[in-house]
């Protein structure tokens, strides 16, 4: 007997009705999406429909796995490791580079990190796109290097690659051009596929807050961990979740080589960027306790300073990027390496007060303006461009006084983008930096995690 033909456009009416899909019709798509018989319009309305309508958490469930069971799952069990697999993940932000200290630091304290990560989405940024900064290194790797290099370096910051979660991958960059990044469904698929087909034996998510957060309120923040912790569970995959704030760039730059400079002189000491400084413990204490690599609290941070200070988390990194084919002497010579754009110009207070708010938003905007991120799908970026010195929340401020400078290739490009920029720092008469850590979402015994 012949089988009927499948319509793509049956689902998506289906969707766009406010019909949940069962897990076999979200199986049969994203097995589709990955095989390239669904085509962008098609993905691009079913993201749509998913944001209008939402979806229930079993169709949530549903959802992830079928984006994580549209490639393979890495099988560690041959690769002789002695130590826990440990990963962690950002929803997203402005000028968040923390992974790319924290999967160094962590594999110098003793974990596994292979860390699947994303590109540029909406206006928040991509960690593969700040590693690709450094010249020569490729995230694009099979899953066998991917193995290799996570058992040499004890950490791979990679990209899925066409193996894992491929529906995740073009799922992701059509997302990114049609206004359906903050869709709570979508994310937590996102994230949740790559991360069950890394194999991870623990799961760390740092759910951001904030006018730089993928999801700027707190009740919409709040609702995204408990899916994510939700959906995550169910898995089976032990996760916790915090909610952290994302108001402001947590090392004062946005942009790609910029932002991973700022990594690298974090790494090496000679820069301690105190926003930064304190997510990095307070997410690392975390993930060390997740692994039983520590004895408590206290025991978790000694070691994550003693790593960073003895060097050990920097050579972790520099290790991996040799791995990644980057260069062999990339912390000594990162300036030469990651040289910034040509052109400087400053956005100067009109007035004077205190910074008492940023739309970090229009920061990441801003850089995707000034050709930092992407308008169309896998579109190529300028490395260089970014904004930096941007003054904390809480600062002072005079006429005349730099609020950030932009680094861009051309100064025209600057002009276009500077009073868009100035509008992004409020000032006020007074200022209370928000703390870092607003919550903890669904904790799980350290028990549950074993190497
Ligand atoms: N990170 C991801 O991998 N996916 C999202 O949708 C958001 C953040």
């Amino acid at each position: 007997m012949a089988t009927e033909p499948w319509l793509p456009q049956a689902l998506l009416q289906r969707k766009r009705n406010g019909e949940a899909l069962d897990a076999p019709a979200l199986r049969r798509w994203m097995r589709g999406v990955a095989e390239g018989r669904v085509s962008d319009a098609q993905l691009g309305a079913f993201a749509m429909a998913v944001c209008l309508r939402g979806m229930s958490a079993a169709e949530t469930l549903a959802l992830t796995l079928a984006m994580r069971d549209s490639g393979d799952c890495l099988d560690w069990h041959a690769a002789g490791l002695d130590g826990p697999l440990l990963d962690k993940h950002s929803t997203g932000g402005v000028g968040d580079l923390t992974s790319l200290v924290l999967g160094p630091l962590i594999a110098a304290c003793g974990g596994y990190v292979p860390m699947l990560s994303g590109r540029g989405l909406g206006h928040t940024g991509g960690t593969l796109d700040k590693l690709e900064s450094i010249p020569g290194l490729r995230s694009e790797v099979d899953p066998t290097r991917l193995q290799q290099v996570v058992r040499e370096a004890g950490v791979a910051i990679v990209a899925a690659g066409g193996a894992l979660a491929p529906a995740d991958q073009r799922l992701y960059a059509v997302r990114d051009v049609t206004a359906t990044v903050d869709s709570i469904p979508l994310i937590t698929g996102s994230i949740l596929s790559k991360k069950l087909a890394a194999g991870s034996h623990a799961l760390l998510l740092d759910v951001k807050v904030g006018s730089g957060a993928t999801l700027a309120d707190r009740g919409s923040a709040e609702a995204l961990a408990a899916s994510l912790v939700e959906v995550a569970h169910a898995a089976g995959l032990p996760t916790r979740a915090l909610l952290t704030d994302m108001g402001e760039p947590l090392a004062g730059c946005v942009g790609n080589g910029l932002e991973m400079r700022a990594a690298i002189d974090y790494l090496l000491g000679t820069s301690t960027p105190p926003r930064l400084h304190e997510l990095v413990l307070l997410l690392g204490v975390e993930m060390l306790q997740q692994g039983g690599l520590a004895a408590d609290a206290a025991d978790a941070r000694r070691r994550l300073c003693a790593a960073r200070d003895s060097g050990a988390a920097a050579q972790r990194l520099q290790h991996m990027v040799a791995l990644l084919g980057g260069p062999a002497d990339l912390l000594e010579r990162h300036v030469r390496y990651l040289p910034g754009a040509a052109c400087r110009v400053p956005v100067q207070a009109m007035e004077s007060g205190v910074v008492s708010a940023i739309d970090a938003s229009v920061l990441g905007m801003g850089l995707v303006a000034l050709g930092g991120g992407r308008c169309v799908p896998g579109a190529a970026i300028d490395p260089r461009v970014g904004i930096d010195a941007i003054v904390a929340v809480g600062s002072p401020v005079e006429p005349g006084v730099p609020l950030a400078w932009i680094h861009t290739a051309d100064a025209s490009q600057a002009a276009a983008v500077r009073e868009r920029l100035r509008r992004a720092f409020i000032l006020g008469q007074r200022a209370e930096p928000a703390p870092i850590l607003l919550r903890r979402v669904g904790a799980c015994s350290d028990a549950e995690v074993t190497a």
